[in-house]
C-alpha cells in the first residue's frame, strides 16, 4: 500500500502527544483470521477519524482523542507492505523470577478524555462498528488518582519530555520516511501487591522509586540507589538522554483486591524502551533488577505500530498484495484506490538525526 510521504501528501500523526487526562480506555483486541475480517477492518480504520470526531463534538472542551495501533502479525494481513521498519512482536524477558510477558493483541485502541463518559462512548461505538471480526483480549478503565500518582502513593508522569521535545521522543521522522508520523507503543498491564508494598517503610519505597513520596523531588545521586526505577530508566547515548513518552494509568478493583497501572510507553523507536525494560527485569548490571518487581507483575505484555492519522484516513478497501498471501485470499487483481490529492510535503522529522543504534 503507499505510504502518505510516496503520495506527497501532509502527514497528520494521530494524538500521540497531548496532555494527561482525568479518564483513558485501553482496549486490546484480536480480529477473526479470515479475509473478510480484515476487509471489514481496512473501512473500519478509514472512518475511525470520523468516528471519533462525532463522539468528541458531543463535549469539544473535553478533549477526547483515541490512538489505533497494529501489532506484527496484524500489520501485514492488514495494510501488507511496506511495513514499519522496527515493527515487531514484543519480545518476552525471562530473569530471576521475573517475567515480562508476551501476551496476544492485533490492534490497541488507546482512548483519552477529561470524562470518562466520553471513553466509554467512543469504546462502546468502535466494538459497535467492529462487531463479531474481533475478539476482546484485554479492556481496562483508567482513571487518574490525587496529585497523579499511582495506586502505590507516586506521582507518575514528572519526568515525561513536554512539547517539542515529546514530539522528537516519539514520533517516527526521517529514519523511516515511508512511516514519518507514525510511534510505536508497548502496554503491559500490571498488578500490585499492594499490600506488601504499603508494609515497607516508606524511605524504602523511595529509595525504589528514586524520588520522595510526599514532595516527589527526586533523590540525590548520593541517596539514590543503582537499582532505583528512575536510574534504571534513564538511558543515554553518546552523552544525550533518550526518552520516551508514557502515560501511564492507575486502575483497579478494590472489592478484588485488584490494584494496577497500565504502563503505556510511546517512542519514535521501541528500542529505547526495550532497553528500559531489559535493564528493569534483568539489571544493569545484570542482578540490580527493578525492586518495584518485587512489588509488581506484568499480566500482559504487547508493542504495536501507531501508523500517522493520514495514513489511516487513505487505508484502502482492497487487499494489498502482501496481505493476500498471509491470509491465503483470492488474487483477484486489486481495483487500484482512488489517490488523495497531493498538497505539499510536510517534513515531521525535527532533524535530531536517528535515535537507532548499532
Ligand atoms: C509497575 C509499573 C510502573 C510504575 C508504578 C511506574 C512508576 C513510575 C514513577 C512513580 C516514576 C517517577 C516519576 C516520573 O518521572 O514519572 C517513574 C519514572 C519513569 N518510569 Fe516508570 N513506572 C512503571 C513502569 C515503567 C516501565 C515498564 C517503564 C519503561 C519500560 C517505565 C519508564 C519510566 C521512565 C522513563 C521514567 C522517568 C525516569 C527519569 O527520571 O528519567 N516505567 N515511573
Amino acid at each position: 500500500m503507499d505510504t502518505p510521504s510516496e503520495l506527497n501528501e501532509v502527514v497528520l500523526p494521530q494524538t500521540v502527544v497531548g496532555p494527561l487526562t482525568r479518564a483513558a480506555i485501553f482496549l486490546v483486541l484480536c480480529i477473526r483470521q479470515d479475509e473478510d475480517a480484515y476487509a471489514r477492518l481496512r473501512a473500519f480504520c478509514a472512518g475511525l477519524s470520523g468516528l471519533i470526531r462525532a463522539v468528541e463534538f458531543r463535549d469539544i472542551e473535553a478533549g477526547l482523542t483515541c490512538i489505533a495501533g497494529f501489532g506484527s502479525d496484524a500489520w501485514d494481513k492488514l495494510f501488507g507492505a511496506p511495513r514499519p521498519a522496527e515493527l515487531h512482536p514484543f519480545q518476552e524477558i525471562r530473569s530471576g523470577g521475573r517475567h515480562a510477558v508476551s501476551t496476544p493483541g492485533d490492534i490497541l485502541f488507546h482512548i483519552r478524555a477529561k470524562r470518562m463518559d466520553l471513553c466509554f462512548e467512543l469504546a462502546m461505538q468502535i466494538m459497535d462498528s467492529l462487531g463479531d471480526v474481533v475478539s476482546v483480549a484485554d479492556e481496562v478503565h483508567g482513571f487518574r488518582y490525587f496529585d497523579d500518582r499511582d495506586v502505590m502513593g507516586f506521582v507518575d508522569g514528572t519526568e515525561n519530555p513536554r512539547g517539542d521535545a515529546a514530539r522528537e521522543a516519539a514520533i517516527v521522522g526521517d529514519e523511516d520516511p515511508g512511516f514519518a508520523g507514525g510511534s510505536y507503543v508497548i502496554v503491559q498491564k500490571y498488578l500490585h501487591d499492594l499490600k506488601a508494598w504499603n508494609a515497607l517503610p516508606v524511605e524504602m519505597q523511595e529509595r525504589i522509586i528514586g524520588r520522595r513520596k510526599l514532595s516527589d523531588v527526586e533523590l540525590s545521586d548520593a541517596e539514590k540507589p543503582a537499582y532505583a526505577h528512575n536510574a534504571l530508566t534513564n538511558i543515554e547515548e553518546n552523552g544525550r538522554q533518550l526518552q520516551i513518552l508514557r502515560d501511564n494509568m492507575p486502575f483497579g478493583r478494590p472489592g478484588h483486591g485488584e490494584f494496577g497501572t497500565y504502563f503505556i510507553g510511546y517512542s519514535r523507536t521501541p528500542r529505547i524502551t526495550e532497553i528500559m525494560l531489559e535493564n528493569m527485569f534483568v539489571g544493569k548490571p545484570a542482578g540490580n533488577y527493578d525492586r518495584l518487581l518485587d512489588f509488581s507483575r506484568p499480566a500482559t505484555g504487547s508493542l504495536y505500530f501507531v501508523p500517522s492519522g493520514t495514513f489511516l484516513d487513505n487505508v484502502p478497501a482492497d487487499v494489498p498484495e502482501a496481505a493476500e498471501s498471509a491470509t491465503g485470499a483470492s488474487s483477484e487483481p486489486p481495483s487500484p484506490a482512488p489517490l488523495p490529492t497531493p498538497v505539499a510535503v510536510q517534513d515531521t522529522s525535527l532533524r535530531i538525526g536517528s535515535l537507532k543504534g548499532e
